[in-house]
């Protein structure tokens, strides 16, 4: 069979075990609200900058209050939204507004933010994987200012490995999340920001933040190692790129690290020089043999509208793919490069799409290996359904989970709102119902 043709049938067979669209009916109101919101790139600029006053507002008048004035700016308001001024006219309608306003916010959030504290979490840790699905638990937080900031977040990172390792102890045997032919996988499994390691990140002076999280992220790795645990570096903006990719490489290759422990970092594909940064990590993960290959997560990346804004604010030409076809294109030669580097490391295939995934997995499967050596990783309500879809066909998925409480998410948060209501995205393509056969063709 033909590539594409491979392709198509891999994606349908995958999109045939989405669940039952039995949806929560919040949920199909807060897509909704987001579809609104994406029409209308006034009405998207205000609905952001309420939620980003929510933590701060103080009960339901003040929330009404905030949202009119940010929707009385929008110039072309549509029905639901003149419906929403109005109310905020007299006092009871500011409070049936505010309330419904933080009742949505709320809602939101815990659609991508699974708790407050990994103790609380540890329930729903437990229930996804039995039903045969890895996570990786995310402390929200990043970008601290203090170093007291910055203690106090590689404790909690800490604390999380070992809360982690605890609870897993109990958990029931599932192979597919457990071992690949490189050797075994930690079940207890946490990502940390470097931006969150050290205030001192700074792009022209890139040592000293180094210098200042290498540190923080020592202990960390060493804890990791001790428990048995894997550790995922995540990449952030590009400001901070070479110098979170340098810190993870240097410290990976001091003696310690040699045979553990279970560690990662993160390549983003919508950056125009990714390829080299990916071959840059292939030439040290050849010459650095590691008791557990490197996991390479490869992401489109979630900085997208930070990174186009700060390029054309200094005139610069943006690092990143403006266009959606040529940045999947990207991802997925990407992934071939990565499948094909197997086994000096192990890959993680993040992604929404279900065309790139459907790629991923028709080149892996070529390739003669075994369905345990590739790994697919979603975020935490945007990929529930392909999670769900890619564990019943008996494949590893891990799914991101952030952990925090909503002043320490709003980033996160504001991340997972702009890619959801941008027009392009597969996810709002695929949610406005286009063909299987246009959501599968080649980018
Ligand atoms: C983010 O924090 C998922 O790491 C990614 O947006």
């Amino acid at each position: 069979m033909e590539l594409q043709e491979e392709i198509e049938a891999t994606g349908r067979e995958l999109a045939a075990a989405f669940p039952a669209a039995a949806r929560h009916p919040m949920r199909a109101l807060d897509e909704k609200a987001m579809e609104l919101t994406s029409q209308d790139a006034e009405l998207r600029a205000a609905v952001f900058r309420f939620v980003d006053v929510v933590p701060a507002c103080r009960g339901v008048d003040d929330l009404a209050r905030h949202l009119s004035a940010f929707l009385d700016e929008v110039p072309d308001r549509p029905p639901p939204i003149q419906a929403a001024l109005r109310m905020a006219d007299s006092r009871a309608g500011r409070v049936a507004l505010g309330t419904a306003a933080a009742a949505g916010v709320k809602h939101m959030a815990h659609r991508f933010i699974v708790g407050e504290t990994p103790r609380e979490v540890a329930g729903l840790l437990r229930n996804l994987w039995r039903r045969g699905i890895g996570t990786s638990v995310d402390l929200l937080g990043e970008a601290t200012v203090t170093a007291a900031e910055a203690d106090r977040y590689a404790e909690r990172c800490a604390r999380a490995l070992d809360e982690l390792s605890s609870v897993q102890g109990s958990w029931p045997a599932r192979p597919i999340l457990e071992r690949d032919s490189s050797g075994p996988l930690p079940r207890a499994n946490l990502s940390v920001k470097v931006s969150a390691l050290t205030p001192l990140l700074r792009p022209d002076a890139p040592e000293r933040g180094q210098r200042d999280a290498a540190a923080r992220l020592r202990v960390l790795l060493r804890r990791a190692h001790e428990l048995d645990a894997h550790l995922h570096i995540d990449m952030e903006s590009l400001d901070s790129r070479d110098a979170v990719l340098d810190l993870v490489l240097e410290l990976l290759s001091e003696a310690e690290f040699s045979q553990g422990p279970s560690a990662g970092l993160v390549l983003q594909a919508y950056l125009r020089d990714s390829p080299g940064q990916l071959d840059r990590v292939l030439e040290w993960a050849r010459a650095t043999p590691r008791g557990s290959p490197l996991t390479v997560r490869l992401v489109k990346g979630a900085y997208w509208d930070h990174e186009v804004i700060e390029a054309r604010q200094h005139g610069w030409p943006a690092p990143v793919f403006e266009d959606k076809a040529a940045c999947d294109r990207n991802f997925e030669a990407l992934a071939r490069t990565l499948l094909d580097a197997r086994p000096v490391v192990r890959v993680a295939i993040a992604s929404h799409n279900l065309r790139s995934v459907a790629h991923a997995l028709v080149w892996h499967r070529r390739s003669g290996h075994d369905d345990a050596d590739v790994e697919f990783q979603v975020l935490r309500g945007l990929g529930d359904d392909l999670q769900d879809a890619l564990a019943s066909r008996g494949l590893r998925v891990r799914t991101y989970c952030p952990v925090g409480d909503l002043v320490a998410g709003m980033a996160y948060l504001v991340r997972r709102l702009l890619e959801n209501t941008a027009n392009e995205s597969f996810l709002a393509q695929q949610g406005q119902g286009a063909p299987l056969e246009e959501l599968l063709a080649a980018p």
